[in-house]
């Protein structure tokens, strides 16, 4: 049986609209073996489709057909950690999850880099399946296909605190309330800051990550989708956050703060609580320096 860890992801990160990345240190576990037929189970409780829909299913399958492999099914069992729909990248980590696996099944017949152009093609956003497969800080391009990526790591002054709202909001309706043409003016304030995010967070100079992290593309857009999202940035900025933003298409709100700072997560729940926003998940995280990891188990319990 093969045993697949992929990290939780975290996309923009402000300024870098689908081209920045960060694999974070929360985990979907996946444990896919050949069967006759499909038997997909939850370990932990979590809703998941337990037919072809499945997309830890469907995205292994897509390996066989590509191979030219025959398929008779598969058995599944899955561990969600991340939580879906809130810009986290659980949909990115059960693909992955499913590409993975399969590989390992017919013996590694891909190569990393075809797995990261793959799963980018599928899922349509390589900053956040590339941060899941590298792991690190990842910035990325996609040209005719390919993916165009490096990964750095985090310097470690810095963590992250993610604020999770209950309610969950869709990629395909963040992405519809954005406008189609950006003027030069926005395009050049985002390159520059995208830049200076990606120097920063590697360098460890996180007094930038105010400006590195604002941006003209989406965040003024998608602001309105997420109730509470203008409080927990005002808050998390009282609090001392370096940079704070939509994490993914949304809603999670992310700051960065200092590895020091062992108060921000208890304060910003209570802060959260005083103006009237319930229900959210404040959960600290480190960045994931190597990404996705395949193991030969013997059972779920490994
Ligand atoms: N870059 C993508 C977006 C990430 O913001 O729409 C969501 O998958």
């Amino acid at each position: 049986m093969i045993k697949v860890t992929v990290p939780a992801t975290s996309a923009n990160m402000g300024s870098g609209f689908d081209s920045l990345g960060l694999a974070l240190t929360m985990y979907n576990t996946i444990y896919i073996e050949e069967y006759d037929g499909i038997d997909i189970a939850s370990l932990d409780g979590v809703e998941i489709p337990t037919d072809e829909t499945n997309m830890v299913y469907s995205s292994a399958k897509r390996i066989y057909e590509i191979l030219n492999k025959p398929f008779k099914g598969l058995k599944i069992r899955q561990i969600n950690n991340i939580p879906m729909a809130r810009g986290l990248g659980s949909s990115s980590a059960c693909l992955i999850g499913g590409l993975l696996g399969a590989n390992a099944l017919l013996g590694n017949p891909l190569k990393r880099d075809e797995l990261i152009n793959l799963s980018a093609a599928i899922e349509g956003h390589p900053d956040n399946t590339t941060p899941a497969i590298l792991g690190g800080l990842v910035t990325c391009a996609i040209d005719s296909g390919k993916v165009y990526s490096v990964s750095v790591p985090v310097n470690h002054h810095a963590k992250f605190v993610a604020l999770i709202p209950s309610e969950t909001l869709k990629t395909s309706h963040a992405r519809s309330v954005l406008p189609n043409t950006v003027s030069r003016q926005d395009a050049v304030f985002n390159l520059s800051r995208s830049a200076l995010m990606t120097a920063s967070l590697f360098s460890g100079s996180l007094e930038n990550l105010k400006v590195a992290t604002s941006d003209m593309l989406h965040q003024p857009f998608r602001m309105g989708l997420i109730k509470g999202a203008d409080t927990a940035f005002r808050v998390a900025y009282e609090l001392g956050a370096y940079g704070v933003y939509i994490s993914g298409a949304g809603s999670t709100v992310m700051a960065i703060i200092d590895e020091k700072d062992n108060a921000f997560a208890k304060n910003i729940e209570l802060e959260l609580k005083k103006n009237g926003i319930f229900n959210w998940t404040v959960v600290e995280l480190l960045a994931d320096p190597v990404g996705a990891k395949v193991e030969i188990v013997n059972s779920t319990k490994e």
